[in-house]
């Protein structure tokens, strides 16, 4: 494992739906890396679902454990691990420059039509809870893909590609 990525994480970032939570159980499986999600880790540690999370305090306090997750990603404990981000985490510029030191940055990309497809009908993401998503998912993301580029050390299309092939790609890629 080490000759691949060094010791350091793999940290996955994307839109919601592009694919990050399948994509990094695989590759962490397949580099027989630990794999930790960052939303799964916010849910635990407030014991609370991240719907409850943005009802009860509001999205200004999610980001806010946001960034204080990436604080600690950053410290000693953390190394190879494969990180799976909720959507929203490299948007703002101080988490970017946090990622930054805590390992390599794979973005998964996706069309707005693939991942309105990928996530319609399922209610877990308080962003996407309104009459239209599809044009919710195309002005996001919009606003957020500079974003996504400039975290980006790696970028992988996943339109039209299986789990495996995506998982592949990043191997080579790293
Ligand atoms: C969000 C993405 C979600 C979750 C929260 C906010 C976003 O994670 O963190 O609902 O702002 O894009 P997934 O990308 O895993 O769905």
């Amino acid at each position: 494992m080490l000759d691949v990525v060094g010791a350091s994480n793999i940290i996955l970032e994307g839109f919601m739906g592009s694919g990050k939570s399948a994509v990094s159980a695989l590759l962490a499986d397949e580099l027989s890396m630990e794999l930790v999600d960052t939303d799964e880790i916010i849910e635990e540690t407030e014991g609370s679902t991240i719907n409850e999370i943005f009802e009860k305090e509001g999205e200004k306090a999610f980001r806010d454990m946001e960034t204080d997750l990436l604080e600690a990603i950053t410290g000693d404990h953390w190394r190879e691990f494969v990180i799976s981000l909720g959507g929203g985490m490299p948007v703002r510029e101080e988490n970017r420059r946090l990622l930054r030191k805590a390992g390599k940055i794979v973005f998964l990309k996706a069309s707005p039509e693939t991942i309105y497809e990928r996530v319609k009908g399922d209610d877990k993401r308080p962003l996407l809870r309104c009459e239209d998503p599809l044009s919710k998912i195309k002005e996001l993301m919009a606003s957020r893909m500079e974003a996504y580029e400039d975290a980006a050390d790696i970028v992988v299309d996943t339109d039209n590609k299986t789990v495996q092939e995506v998982v592949n790609e990043i191997v080579d890629k790293l």
